[in-house]
């Protein structure tokens, strides 16, 4: 019988075609695009023309699954140029496995892969909505250093925001997913 304590399992994959019903689920709430640059979508036409077009072409996004169905992303975006040296990692998680330390544990997943797919990439930076403490907590247990605050930083979704910024480096020692 499973352990009604241990933490659910999840894996990250790249995204498929046939996730276009798990993916509408997260990807058409509000509450999980707030913080985010997507819109909600709630076609699926448009969420399968997304996963084709942005999803499976993006350098580094994968799918958070639980038992192989995506109940959110993790998304690693490599800088090229003098900015090459870094690249920017952003997440999102259904509203219903909120809580459960699941985006901590998919954060240093990602941070133990992405460092040996991008030897180049020596730093990964997160930008943060200063109100976004939900976010804010999972880098912080993730292990990343939070480096400033950045006044009035950007435009998302119409509304100019302060930003937090936060920086794990390829030298800093990542966590074991299921440490604290
Ligand atoms: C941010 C998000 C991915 C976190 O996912 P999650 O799987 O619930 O995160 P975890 O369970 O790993 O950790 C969340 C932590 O934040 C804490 N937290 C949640 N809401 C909080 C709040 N309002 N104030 C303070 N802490 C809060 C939790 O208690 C937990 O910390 P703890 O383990 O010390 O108790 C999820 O809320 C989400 O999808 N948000 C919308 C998209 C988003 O904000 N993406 C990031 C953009 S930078």
């Amino acid at each position: 019988m499973e352990d009604p304590s241990s933490p659910t399992t999840i894996t990250l994959r790249p995204f498929r075609t046939t996730d276009v019903d798990d993916f509408i689920s997260w990807v058409g709430d509000d509450r999980v695009t707030r913080w985010i640059r997507w819109s909600t979508i709630t076609s699926k036409e448009e969420v399968l023309t997304f996963i084709k077009e942005v999803c499976i072409p993006h350098p580094w996004r994968r799918s958070i699954c639980v038992d192989d169905r995506s109940i959110g992303f993790i998304s690693v975006f490599p800088g090229s140029g003098d900015d090459r040296c870094k690249a920017d990692i952003g997440y999102g998680l259904a509203v219903k496995y909120w809580g459960q330390g699941i985006t901590t544990r998919a954060v240093k997943m990602a941070l133990s892969q992405v460092f040996k797919d991008f030897p180049g990439i020596i730093r990964l930076q997160a930008f943060t909505d200063v109100e976004n403490k939900a976010s804010q907590r999972v880098l912080e247990k993730a292990g990343f250093v939070k480096e400033g605050h950045l006044r009035k930083y950007t435009y998302i979704k119409g509304d100019l925001k302060d930003l937090f910024v936060y920086s794990f480096l390829s030298t800093d020692t990542v966590p074991h997913p299921l440490d604290p």
